[in-house]
């Protein structure tokens, strides 16, 4: 299964880069339009880091070389977004391109790039929650209607990885602190008894306490939209390879269990978008949540958590689901993206049953976890 996967993700990208080096642009794909159309996104864009982390990913399961320039240009075009502060996501964007291209090249400037935009979130952190502020709400956008003050998603879990590289890089604990205050107040306020997290936290700026407890992509603000809850377990479970630290890894196995033994679960372990939606079973899958949560029980698996085979089963459960006709689209269809069946923001109508960027690139760094495991 694995070795036909790669071969057959080396095969869909490597078209759709043959489609980015004939345009003479430096394009970076995200997802399919309405019209069918490959959308293509810009460095400040959380989604910028995927697609050249991808072409990392995908130069080390296949050991091409050809793909090494491609992964280092890909990057090197989304360098600006170091110094972006407007919104969290730089750790996404930052840590999937030049964070794998460290790790795998040492090329000299990623390291500086690193701290550079470990730096500039840092700036996102606010004294009296002691976390980093998500989403800006100033301006037209959707977020600056929903009377927020300090947003926080759970999302954000994600761009922690970031800070703690750029500690183990710079020797500067400042950004481990900082991402060690981020995650205790998130495991605090974000999730509920049965381990199922809510998506968006208001903190006040004033006093620090919680003014809301809601959702901006799921079904509702009880309810448990699977990306979130897909980030929650990848998110804690890093925590703690960064920490040692068992409350995360507690925090990350509780929130898989909620998902595993959730009514809804399809047998086929791709969650539906949202775990309570309305109309399930008539209602979409969201691909990207299985990935992610792949990639993290491929992890989970190494450390002392009850039963780290049964992580892995599941995992590979997932992925043989991910790999088979109904998840991976056929050569050269599909917008060249690898995986179908995502759901980017059901609530605002966007992205809805389409292949998304990420659901690749979580999916290949599960396929590289999965063969690192298995050797
Ligand atoms: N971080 C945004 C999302 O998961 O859709």
């Amino acid at each position: 299964m694995v070795t036909q996967a790669i071969e057959n993700a080396r095969t869909q990208i490597g078209l759709e880069i043959d489609t980015i080096e004939a345009s003479g642009k430096c394009l970076n794909p995200v997802t399919l339009t309405p019209e069918g159309d490959v959308y293509y996104c810009g460095y400040a864009d959380w989604r910028s880091g995927f697609f050249p982390g991808s072409v990392w990913y995908l130069y080390e399961l296949t050991g091409d070389t050809t793909l090494l320039p491609l992964a280092q240009k890909y990057t090197e075009a989304i360098s600006e977004a170091q110094n972006l502060t407007w919104h969290h996501d730089i750790g996404f964007i930052i840590n999937c391109s030049f964070g794998n291209g460290l790790r795998l090249i040492n090329k000299a400037g990623y390291k500086d790039v690193m701290i550079q935009a470990a730096k500039s979130l840092c700036t996102r952190f606010r004294e009296k929650p002691q976390v980093i502020q998500s989403w800006n709400v100033t301006g037209n956008s959707w977020q600056s209607k929903r009377g927020w003050e300090c947003p926080v998603i759970i999302d954000n879990m994600m761009n922690l990885e970031l800070l703690f590289e750029a500690t183990k890089l710079s020797g500067d604990s400042t950004f481990y602190k900082v991402a060690v205050a981020h995650a205790d107040r998130t495991m605090q306020e974000h999730f509920r008894a049965d381990g199922s997290c809510y998506h968006v936290i208001d903190y006040s700026i004033e006093d620090g306490s919680v003014r809301h407890r809601q959702t901006a992509q799921g079904y509702a603000d009880e309810s448990a939209w699977s990306r979130g809850q897909a980030w929650a377990i990848y998110g804690y479970t890093m925590c703690y390879r960064e920490t040692q630290n068992p409350k995360y890894l507690a925090q990350a196995v509780k929130t898989f269990n909620f998902m595993k033994n959730n009514k809804n679960m399809p047998t086929d372990l791709v969650p539906y978008w949202d775990m309570d939606a309305p109309n399930i079973p008539n209602e979409p899958r969201d691909v990207s949540s299985a990935a992610v949560i792949a990639s993290a029980l491929y992890e989970m698996s190494t450390y002392p958590v009850e039963d780290p085979q049964a992580c892995k089963s599941y995992a590979d459960s997932i992925m043989t689901s991910l790999a088979s006709p109904a998840y991976t689209a056929p050569i050269s269809e599909n917008g060249r993206f690898v995986l179908m069946h995502s759901v980017g923001s059901l609530p605002h109508n966007s992205e809805i049953d389409v292949p998304l960027n990420y659901a690749d690139y979580y999916y290949l760094e599960a396929l590289k976890r999965k063969l690192d495991l298995e050797k």
